[in-house]
């Protein structure tokens, strides 16, 4: 199936069958989230796999008792940087020096604009801006998804301060921002499975300007 396809097949399941997704697909999946493109490539946030159903009981809850919470074969929650630290900054341009295995004055000079500005900022700006980053990999991780025929439904029905709290987030300075459950849609049982998808016409909203 090529791209298109697979994003009309995928839908936001209400119901699945608890049926495990194999940790290759979930793997896979991760390594597209991974692969996000961030601001200053500062990947700032984190995503807490979880497999444990006593864990997920824990969690529906607090998640407007949504059945795929349960449901699901994995919980993915994407939890985004509380702040942006000179550590967290230096952490990402020294491992990139790492990694390349040379230094670049620019790329050092773009280090310290940073280091300037974004922990100086505004803690709740800064955090708006890493969750930001956390919904493009929400978004890569969605996509992958669909070329595994694995199901997931993104997810912000849920109190954030209550999931930061059973998973004890805030201690790690982050705070969960998006739910994705993964599993495997309940065909039969699902109202929305076979509702034709709705989107506005490309007209409302595409401007091309020439
Ligand atoms: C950020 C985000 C949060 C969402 N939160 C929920 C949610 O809490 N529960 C739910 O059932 N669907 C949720 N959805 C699913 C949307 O309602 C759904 O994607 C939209 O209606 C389009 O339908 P489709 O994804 O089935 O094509 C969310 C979607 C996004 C992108």
């Amino acid at each position: 199936m090529d791209l298109l396809d697979n994003l009309n097949w995928r839908y936001a399941a209400k119901t699945m069958n608890g049926k495990k997704v194999s940790e290759d697909k979930i793997e896979r999946i991760l390594e597209a989230a991974r692969l996000a493109p961030t601001s200053s490539g500062l990947q700032p946030f984190e995503i807490f796999v979880i497999k444990n159903q006593d864990l997920k009981e824990k969690i529906r809850p607090v998640a407007w008792n949504q059945s795929v919470v349960t449901e699901c074969s994995h919980l993915l929650v994407f939890a985004a940087w509380d702040h942006y630290t000179s550590d967290r900054i230096n952490y990402m341009f020294d491992l990139t020096n790492t990694i390349r295995g040379f230094k670049n004055e620019g790329w050092e000079n773009y280090r310290q604009m940073l280091l300037d500005s974004y922990p100086q900022q505004d803690a709740e700006d800064n955090f708006n801006h890493a969750a930001k980053q956390a919904y493009i990999a929400l978004g890569m991780a969605m996509v992958a998804a669909t070329y595994e025929k694995v199901d997931c439904t993104p997810m912000e029905g849920f109190s954030a301060d209550k999931v930061d709290e059973i998973l004890g987030l805030r201690e790690k300075g982050l705070r969960s921002t998006v739910l994705l459950p993964i599993g495997y849609r309940k065909e039969d049982e699902d109202w929305l499975v076979n509702l034709v998808k709705v989107r506005k016409p490309m007209d409302h909203l595409v401007t091309v300007i020439a």
